[in-house]
């Protein structure tokens, strides 16, 4: 895969304050990140999930970004506009297997995940509903698994610049250098 062939990817999480899940959100930004995408856009989110990603960017580099506060709507609004290819994770869509061919070749994407509830209007809203099994698992394990599926395994071999420390990759032990 050449740069000009790698996939700009943005990802949603739908969901409101009400319903707090600090933990998960956390993992989906550091999965979101790990895995390729560039920006994760939360409608809501605490303090301690944006420090967390600020003291894993500082030390681990990278450009990746949490943005906050935008309704899901106008997020999806938006990317429609710029011609990205909305793709919402559902158990209820279609096998990942079956759509990936296609989705490999769009060159710019919103991967949307719910929390505990997602809007009907959605499913609608979204070019692609796609489904990591027809069985209910979670949003941080789909995104996962399309992120790698998308990507074919490239994302696996991106460094990140800027970074503080660098692992060394060892069978046994750890080993960390400063850049
Ligand atoms: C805990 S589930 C709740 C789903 C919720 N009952 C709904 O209205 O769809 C949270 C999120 O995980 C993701 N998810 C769970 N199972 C999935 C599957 N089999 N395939 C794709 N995404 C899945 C979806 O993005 C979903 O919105």
């Amino acid at each position: 895969m050449t740069v000009s062939d790698v996939p700009s990817i943005r990802v949603l999480r739908i969901g409101q304050r009400y319903v707090r899940d600090e933990r998960t959100l956390t993992h989906l930004c550091l999965v979101s990140r790990a895995l390729g995408a560039e920006s994760i856009y939360l409608e809501d989110a605490e303090n301690d999930v944006l420090a967390t990603l600020d003291g894993v960017n500082r030390t681990w580099g990278g450009e990746f970004q949490a943005k906050l506060g935008a309704s899901w709507r106008s997020v999806i609004r938006e990317a429609k506009k710029e011609g990205r290819s909305v793709v919402h994770l559902t158990m209820y869509g279609m096998p990942i297997q079956d759509v990936v061919p296609e989705l490999r070749k769009l060159d710019k994407l919103l991967l949307v995940v719910g929390g505990p509830k997602v809007p009907g209007r959605v499913y609608h809203e979204a070019d692609y509903n796609v489904a990591v099994t027809s069985q209910p698992h979670s949003e941080v394990a789909a995104l996962a698994i399309v992120l790698h599926e998308i990507q074919g395994g490239e994302e696996l071999k991106r460094t990140f610049v800027k970074s503080k420390l660098r692992i060394l990759p060892n069978p046994r032990g750890k080993r960390v250098v400063e850049n």
